[in-house]
């Protein structure tokens, strides 16, 4: 099954094009077969450059191990982002501190978001160039409303953007309440490519390019199985909904779909043209 919706806007801007896919959370192994399944020919027709994937629960549902990492920059990941469970795997701490913060290695592109504390392992903010030679930027971010304490995502953002060079910016806005993900897209309009929703595992229809060039979707939604409460074994969940008992969640299986946003944007100025919501099923 396959639904394509695209919303574009009348820039009538120059250059050459930029096509980059992101790929929303991927949860389990069901979430990681439905990409294996698709990734490669979706990149292949659209020409993409850029493929970013938040990975954060695509070991078992809870954070991502390094072969998982590994895996999916075989895949074609140029950069993995990820969110609130980045400390779920602790072997993944070893790798993202096995290489310095001037690294273009693999595990330099596995991201944490850029505001939490100072400190910790790994970094935010990952800058490169595509095989085409266009410096690129990826940010993640993480959100505050309903989410363990960070440091403000908005200040966050005003002082990394300073710091990068590149027009190409791509920003993984890993958040849970709608309304911080929307007031993200305006804030950033115009000062980046694309502000990419991840974390609540439900694509939204609202994917559009906002009115200075800013891609914006307010969640990419889960790539992984549907059947399922937003991965999670539907039994498992509802029996704790039904009786408040401490249970063990699992992945689950069924009706897996990549979820994806595909932007195109200009290789020079950076200001994205068209935005593509993907939903693809087995
Ligand atoms: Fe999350």
């Amino acid at each position: 099954m396959a639904v394509f919706l695209v919303w574009t806007l009348d820039s009538g801007h120059q250059g050459q094009l930029l096509n980059i896919l992101f790929v929303g959370d991927i949860f389990g192994s069901a979430g990681r077969k439905i990409v294996r399944e698709h990734i490669g020919h979706v990149s292949q027709a659209h020409n993409v450059e850029l493929v970013v994937i938040n990975a954060e629960n695509a070991a078992g549902g809870f954070g991502v191990t390094p072969q998982i990492a590994e895996d999916l920059f075989d895949l074609g990941a140029d950069v993995l982002t990820t969110g609130n469970h980045i400390w779920d795997k602790r072997e993944l701490i070893d790798y993202l501190n096995s290489v310095p913060a001037d690294s273009p290695d693999r595990p330099r592109r596995v991201l944490r978001p850029a505001n939490f504390q100072p400190g910790l392992p790994g970094y935010g903010v990952f800058e490169g160039t595509t095989e085409s030679g266009v410096p690129y930027a990826v940010v993640n971010l993480g959100g505050r409303v309903f989410m363990n304490a960070t440091n403000d995502p908005f200040h966050a953002i005003d002082d990394i953007l300073k710091g990068i060079e590149a027009k190409v910016i791509v920003v993984d806005f890993h958040a849970e309440a709608t309304s911080e993900k929307v007031a993200m897209g305006w804030y950033l309009d115009g000062r980046v490519t694309a502000v990419l929703g991840t974390h609540t595992h439900i694509p939204t229809a609202d994917e559009r390019v906002l009115p200075l060039g800013t891609a914006y979707q307010t969640d990419v939604g889960m790539s992984g199985p549907y059947d399922s409460v937003i991965g999670v074994d539907k039994d498992l969940v509802l029996r704790k909904f039904l009786t408040g008992m401490p249970g063990k969640f699992e992945a689950a299986k069924g009706n897996p779909k990549m979820c994806a946003a595909l932007v195109t944007c200009d290789a020079v100025t950076g200001r994205a043209s068209a935005i593509q919501r993907i939903v693809l099923g087995e």
